[in-house]
């Protein structure tokens, strides 16, 4: 029988939550693809931290090529984040013919349509389902139940770090720092939450929202964005008496003439939105189609085991490809 074998680059958080996801629900995964699914090889130098799984040493490799190169290798995930080295490793392990899985936004949103020919050129599949929402399946809706729409809007909250701060700091009164390092601690935050708290992660977000929803690919870095370290105690009381919550938010919208308007920066929304009712690290994405009207997706936008449960669904659609 067919075995599934994976490569995994990067055992931080994420790839954690990925390893962790496999293991609790291996019978499931297995019996749902056909075939036996195992990472058999893992790109990380720190082999020795406790991240409460049983990981084999021998599984343990030192270069990319050691994955790469070798044939009974099908499927490659990438969780290493950053842009770099991560994209050229993403592109070579699709030049090298293997389906490649990524949580990684900055990536893919660096450098989207080089990834996207790099599969293409490969004959292989690139997915990136986690990369945005976390364990919200909304890639996949977007560009598959709803591909028969023309999209209009895209308001999204997409980083669970900031909306996490913005929520304690309006529900509990607490500090910006304080909450910062709970967020860092629960594992929601970037290993330098910059990315996070000055809007670049949900930038990076709205480039592949976009670039799925309007066929419209704009570099993160063209994306007006502003963060939220600028958000006082005072701004979120005044949005309160107004019966509004401040929110970072990733927009986009389909003009008449055809362009598109785009920002990522915090906004006050009135709190009977739909988006007023997204918490802690929570995601929401809410989407106007043409036929299918508004929607909201809603769900866990960051953590390991969310984004572990979003890689391990894009795994599965390329190893049922494959038995
Ligand atoms: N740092 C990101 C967030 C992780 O807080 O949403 C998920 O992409």
């Amino acid at each position: 029988m067919k075995e599934i074998k994976i490569g995994l680059l990067g055992l931080g958080n994420i790839g954690t939550g990925t390893y962790k996801t496999l293991e609790m629900n291996r019978d499931q995964i297995e019996g749902s693809v056909g075939a036996p699914v195992n990472i058999v090889r893992i790109l990380e130098k720190d082999i020795d931290r406790d991240r409460g799984i049983e990981v084999p040493r021998e599984k343990f490799v030192a270069k990319a090529e050691d994955i790469f190169e070798d044939p009974e290798i099908d499927i490659v995930i990438e969780l290493l984040g950053g842009v770099e080295p991560a994209a050229t490793l993403i592109e070579s392990a699709l030049r090298s013919g293997k389906h490649v899985v990524t949580a990684n936004k900055a990536a893919v949103a660096a450098n989207y349509h080089r990834l996207r020919k790099a599969a293409e050129e490969g004959g292989v599949q690139l997915r990136f389902e986690a990369s945005v929402g976390g364990g919200i399946p909304v890639l996949t809706a977007l560009t598959g139940c709803l591909q028969a729409n023309r999209f209009s809007r895209v308001l999204g909250i997409v980083n669970g770090t900031t909306n996490y701060i913005l929520d304690k700091m309006t529900t509990e009164g607490l500090s910006y720092d304080e909450v910062l390092k709970d967020a860092q601690a629960k594992g929601f935050a970037e290993a330098d939450p910059t990315a996070d708290v000055e809007g670049i992660d949900a930038a990076n977000k709205l480039s592949i929202l976009m670039a799925l929803m309007f066929d419209h690919y704009v570099h993160p870095k063209d994306i007006p964005t502003k963060g939220i370290t600028e958000v006082t105690a005072a701004d979120i009381e005044d949005a309160r008496s107004k019966n509004q919550l401040i929110k970072l938010i990733a927009y986009a919208e389909r003009m008449e003439d055809g362009s598109i308007k785009y920002e990522v920066r915090p906004m006050r929304i009135i709190d009977t939105h739909p988006l007023s009712g997204v918490h802690r690290e929570y995601n929401a994405v809410f989407v106007e189609g043409n036929a299918v009207g508004n929607l909201m997706f809603y769900g866990p936008g960051a953590g390991p085991l969310p984004t572990g449960s979003a890689v391990m669904g894009d795994v599965m659609e390329i190893a049922k490809t494959l038995v």
